[in-house]
C-alpha cells in the first residue's frame, strides 16, 4: 500500500458516486466482473484508495487488471489499488483467531472437517463471515488513523445469491438478539443498510429479457430496503450508420435481387443488421430508464476477441464523467456515420 494519500477529484468520480463499498451484480454473463474491474480502476484514477474484492466461486475481476495472483491479504494491482480474494475458510479462520485469540486452536478448528462441513452447510453463517470481513475492511484504519480503503468494489455472484448475502446480517441479528454474534451481525447490518457506505451497482445488457429482469430485480431490492446506487448498461453498439443510410442500403439490396456479389451482399446486410440492432438497443435503454425513472450509465461493446487490460482501462475512462459525456452524445445522435464510432473508440483508447 502506498504511504502517500491520493487526492480525491470529485469531478472524476465514476458513475457520479462518492467512494463506498459496492456490490457489482446482475444476471450471469452480463459483464459483472468486467464492470467491477473497470469501476475499481476508475475510482482509483479519481483518487480513491481502492480494493477490488473477489469472492469464492467468482474468479476473474482482478485478473483483468493484473497478472498477480491474489489471496486473502490485499495484493497491490497498481498504485492505490489492491485486490483481495475472500474465501469462507480463510474468513472463518480469521474470525476464530480474532475471537479466541489462539492461532493453534483456530487452525485446528478450521481444518476440522466437521466444522468445515457445518460452515458450508449453513449459508447464513458463511454470508455473515464474508460480510463481516467486508465491514472490517471498510472500517480498517492505517497506522496514521486514516481509513485504509475509500472504495471497495465487490465482484458479486449473479443476482439471487447476492441478494441473500446482503439480507443475511439482519436475519442473523434477529435470530440471535443477544450475545457476541448478535453484536457483530447488528454492526454489519447497519453498515449494509447505510446507503452512504454500501450500495449495489446493477449491470444489465441492452436486450429485452435482461432489461425486464433488471427492472424486476430493482423492485425486489427496493422492497428489502437495499439501495441501488447505480445501473450500468453494458455492451452498447455505437451506430456507424444513420437511419437514411440504412434505408438506402435496404433499397439497394431489394433492387439488386440475387445479382449482387455474395461478399457485397453480406457487407450491405451487415449495415442494415447493425443499424437495426442499435435501434433495438436504444429502445431497451429507453425502457430501462423509463422503468427506473432516471438515466443509466452506459458502456460500449468493445470489438475484440478477448478483453485485455487496455480494454478494461478504456471502459474505466468511459465510466468517468468525461467519458460518459462523449458516449452519451454519440448515442444521442451519431449522425456522422463512421466518424462518430471512430471518435468513440479513439476517446476510449486515449490516456
Ligand atoms: N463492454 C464489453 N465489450 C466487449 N466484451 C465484453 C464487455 N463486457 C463484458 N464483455 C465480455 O463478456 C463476457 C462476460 O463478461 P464478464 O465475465 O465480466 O461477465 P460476468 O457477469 O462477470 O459473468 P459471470 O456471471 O460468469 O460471472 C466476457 O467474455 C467479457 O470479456
Ligand atoms: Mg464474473
Amino acid at each position: 500500500m502506498a504511504a502517500r494519500t491520493p487526492e480525491l477529484d470529485p469531478a472524476a468520480l465514476p458513475l457520479g458516486l462518492a467512494p463506498r463499498t459496492v456490490f457489482v451484480t446482475g444476471k450471469g454473463g452480463v459483464g459483472k466482473s468486467t464492470v467491477a474491474a473497470a469501476l475499481a480502476l476508475a475510482w482509483r484514477d479519481a483518487g480513491a484508495r481502492t480494493l477490488l474484492v473477489e469472492l469464492e466461486g467468482q474468479a476473474s475481476a482482478a485478473a483483468l487488471l493484473s497478472p498477480k495472483k491474489i489471496g486473502y491479504e490485499p495484493v497491490p494491482l497498481g498504485e492505490h489499488l489492491c485486490g483481495i480474494r475472500i474465501t469462507m475458510a480463510e474468513a472463518l479462520r480469521e474470525y476464530v483467531r480474532l475471537r479466541l485469540k489462539v492461532k493453534l486452536v483456530a487452525d485446528r478448528l478450521v481444518g476440522n472437517p466437521i466444522i468445515d462441513q457445518f460452515a458450508q452447510a449453513a449459508p447464513g453463517f458463511r454470508d455473515l463471515l464474508i460480510l463481516g470481513k467486508l465491514w472490517w475492511l471498510a472500517t480498517e484504519k492505517d497506522s496514521r488513523g486514516h481509513r485504509k480503503w475509500d472504495a471497495i468494489v465487490v465482484d458479486s455472484p449473479a443476482t439471487g445469491h447476492g441478494l441473500g448475502l446482503l439480507g443475511m446480517a439482519g436475519t442473523i441479528a434477529r435470530m440471535f438478539p443477544v450475545g457476541p454474534i448478535a453484536a457483530q451481525a447488528k454492526a454489519v447490518d447497519e453498515y449494509v443498510r447505510d446507503a452512504a457506505r454500501v450500495g449495489i451497482v446493477l449491470v444489465a445488457l441492452p436486450e429485452e429479457l435482461p432489461v425486464t429482469e433488471t427492472l424486476e430485480l430493482r423492485e425486489e431490492l427496493a422492497s428489502r430496503g437495499i439501495d441501488v446506487a447505480a445501473e450500468v448498461l453494458n455492451g452498447l453498439l455505437i451506430d456507424r450508420f444513420t437511419g437514411a443510410e440504412s434505408k438506402r442500403v435496404e433499397g439497394l439490396l431489394d433492387d439488386a435481387g440475387t445479382s449482387l456479389d455474395p461478399g457485397v451482399r453480406h457487407a450491405l446486410e451487415t449495415v442494415v443488421w447493425e443499424h437495426t440492432r442499435c435501434s433495438d438497443q436504444a429502445a431497451e435503454r429507453e425502457r430501462l430508464e423509463a422503468g427506473i425513472g432516471h438515466g443509466v450509465c452506459v458502456l460500449p461493446h468493445m470489438f475484440v476477441p478477448q478483453l485485455g487490460r487496455e480494454h478494461v482501462a478504456s471502459l474505466a475512462r468511459w465510466l468517468a464523467p468525461g467519458g460518459q459525456d462523449v458516449l452519451l452524445a454519440q448515442l444521442a445522435g451519431a449522425t456522422d456515420g463512421p466518424a462518430a464510432a471512430a471518435a468513440v473508440h479513439a476517446a476510449g483508447g486515449a490516456s
